[in-house]
């Protein structure tokens, strides 16, 4: 009993002496070599080692100020905490399971010779994989907008975010930093952003954020084919946008129904066509299709005509190109017969 409340008041002069950071004293034992800092993975064990150079008959493991082991006597109520017993006589090794972040700091090895204290400080350093913890939803935007996305990640060291963006062939760096602004987002903007962070403890972690760009139609191409009288013939308008157009068909100001006069609207992803099943005189006529997105609509306008007239008809009065649409009237004109 005497020796416990003797071991303890030599404990609590251990403590002191290290806070007070009082310089070690030479006496019988001494530590047979300074400690390396500790550096473990979150999740791996931890091996402090406390080795002296002869036998110790005091010795402790302090946690900061807290004591883990006096002697053989565990005082820590952690059960991640074990003291080594496989070990030589000098030596007075803890292992901490499942090291988690807050074990990081300073752990002492105290000694006591010839009455005075001596310690040891050893630092355990938790190291943690970067992982990205949040990103930026997927999101659909209209072109001209200003997009912020943002990437924040966790680990130890404090990771490193890039930001990229993923292109047909290979990708494009765009920044460094959780943050990455797009001021009046256009069409060609769109698509998939790549967000990675890394630390070097383990392979990078990498989400990705697509954004979609909407955008009013335009007509990419608008064109008459065959239209024999008593044969099939077909307009076709292609227009792109996001989302997808609707279109519709005029003739002269007139909207044209699927099913009626033989006529029939087939529409196919970017693609509308009108075809007519038998035509006739009375189809020959300027066409227009009109294609509409919530961004907008945009219109063009084409000739059907029998095969007495212009064979090549690919030049299509685009309303966006006057100039385009002026030749190809002269050309119609020209070719006409009079
Ligand atoms: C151990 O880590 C501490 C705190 O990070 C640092 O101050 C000290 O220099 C390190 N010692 C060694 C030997 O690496
Ligand atoms: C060390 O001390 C810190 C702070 O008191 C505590 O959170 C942690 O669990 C302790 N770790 C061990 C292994 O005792
Ligand atoms: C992620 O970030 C957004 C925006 O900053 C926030 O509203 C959301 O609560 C965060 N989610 C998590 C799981 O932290
Ligand atoms: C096409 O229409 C003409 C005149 O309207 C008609 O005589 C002919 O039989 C029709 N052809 C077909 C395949 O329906
Ligand atoms: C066809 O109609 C459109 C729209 O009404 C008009 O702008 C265009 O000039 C017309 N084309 C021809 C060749 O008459
Ligand atoms: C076609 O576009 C022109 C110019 O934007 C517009 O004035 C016209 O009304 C449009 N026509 C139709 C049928 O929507």
């Amino acid at each position: 009993m005497y020796s416990q409340v003797c071991f303890l008041v030599f404990l609590w002069m251990f403590v002191l002496v290290i806070l007070s950071g009082a310089p070690a004293q030479s006496g019988d034992s001494s530590f047979s070599k300074p400690m390396d800092n500790v550096t473990v993975r979150q999740g791996d064990n931890a091996v402090l080692k406390c080795i002296t150079d002869t036998k110790v008959s005091r010795v402790a493991w302090l946690n900061r100020t807290t004591i883990l082991f006096a002697g053989q006597e565990k005082w820590s109520l952690d059960p991640r905490v074990v003291l080594l017993n496989d070990t030589p006589v000098t030596e007075y090794s803890i292992r901490i399971r499942n090291v988690d972040v807050h074990d990081e700091g300073p752990y002492v090895c105290s000694i006591l010779t010839n009455r005075k204290p001596k310690s040891s400080r050893v630092h355990l350093i938790v190291q943690v994989p970067a992982r990205i913890v949040n990103i930026s939803k997927d999101m659909t935007v209209n072109e001209g907008s200003n997009v912020k996305l943002v990437c924040l990640a966790t680990g130890r060291p404090e990771p490193s975010i890039t930001w990229r963006r993923r292109l047909m062939r290979g990708n494009k760096f765009l920044s460094e930093g959780e943050y990455i602004d797009i001021t009046a987002i256009t069409k060609e903007q769109s698509g998939i952003y790549e967000c990675t962070s890394s630390n070097d403890i383990s392979t990078p972690d990498m989400r990705t954020v697509h954004i979609t760009v909407n955008y009013p139609p335009s007509i990419l191409s608008a064109r008459a084919t065959g239209a024999t009288r008593g044969q099939q013939g077909a307009l076709q308008c292609e227009a792109s946008a996001i989302p997808g157009a609707e279109f519709q068909w005029y003739r002269e100001g007139r909207r044209i129904l699927s099913g009626l006069n033989g006529a029939k609207i087939e529409n196919m992803g970017k693609k509308s066509r009108l075809v007519f099943f038998n035509v006739s005189e009375e189809h020959y006529g300027n066409y227009t299709c009109v294609a509409t997105n919530v961004m907008g609509n945009t219109n063009a306008s084409m000739i059907l005509h029998g095969p007495d007239a212009v064979h090549d008809v690919s030049g299509a009065c685009l309303t966006k190109h006057s100039s385009l649409c002026l030749l190809w009237t002269a050309a119609f004109l020209l070719a006409a017969p009079f």
